[in-house]
């Protein structure tokens, strides 16, 4: 059984007269510990897929599956504790709270979560360590990204959920934050699931899904996934 299934999953948005089908009967699995990215063009449905996989929005029909967790089932009390307990999110614009240090913005993560990693600990793996008392304003925009990062995998979630992480980065620096990223995914064995709309991305992923106006267009493997230090976009 994978760790993750979506199963015939419609997300329907109801605007005024009209009805805007965002996911139209979308259906994938996520193995534990995989490096996923969803990929597909502004519109397509990718933020909507990573929404309801993380417990911020709610199916308008199918089935939404995490470990033993009908997640789709859930309603707002049981996804509070899900979001809480087993999912991390990174978001495009890092969302810091900007009055507080780079330390600090990872330990009030931390203390929501009931099994917490140690701060030093991962404030080493993202390689902010010797910026921990800085505020979000002295540091650069891939450094932030990092502490999002670092503020998301603090909780010690079973799900890393990142959308367009390195929307906001250059060139080099978005490589980092993705090297980053696939060193938890190995490290820890954290299910990562990254969005994207740029396909030079897609070869240093396990699984690549590809969305197409609320539908996946093809899902496929690399048997070889290439590290992000490699690869040229
Ligand atoms: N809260 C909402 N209310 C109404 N329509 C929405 C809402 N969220 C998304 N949509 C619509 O659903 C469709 C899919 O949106 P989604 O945000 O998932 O796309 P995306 O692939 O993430 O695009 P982008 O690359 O621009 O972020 C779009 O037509 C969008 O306008
Ligand atoms: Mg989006």
């Amino acid at each position: 059984m994978s760790f993750i299934e979506f199963k015939d999953v419609r997300k329907d948005y109801q605007m005024g007269e009209v009805c805007i089908h965002a996911l139209y009967g979308v259906s994938f699995s996520i193995e534990e510990g995989e490096f996923v990215i969803i990929a597909g063009a502004s519109g397509a449905g990718k933020s909507t897929i990573l929404n309801l996989l993380g417990g911020m929005d709610t199916v308008s029909s199918g089935t939404i599956r995490v470990g033993d967790k009908i997640v789709s089932d859930f309603d707002s009390k049981q996804l509070t504790l899900y979001r809480r307990d087993d999912v991390g999110f990174v978001f495009q614009f890092y969302n810091l709270i900007q009055n507080l240090t780079v330390r600090e913005n990872v330990e009030l993560a931390a203390q929501i979560s009931k099994s917490p990693l140690d701060i030093t600990g991962t404030l080493k793996s993202v390689g902010l360590l010797d910026r921990e008392n800085n505020f979000p304003s002295q540091i650069s925009g891939g450094e932030q990204q990092r502490v999002a990062i670092a503020r998301a995998i603090a909780k010690n979630p079973r799900l890393l959920l990142c959308d367009e992480p390195t929307g906001a980065l250059d060139y080099q620096t978005g490589k980092q934050v993705l090297e980053v990223l696939q060193n938890i995914c190995k490290k820890e064995k954290t299910t990562v699931v990254v969005i994207t709309h740029n396909l030079a991305l897609t070869p240093i992923g396990d699984k690549i899904i590809r969305v197409r106006s609320g539908k996946i267009e093809s899902i496929t493997r690399n048997e070889h996934p290439m590290s992000a230090r490699e690869i040229e976009y």
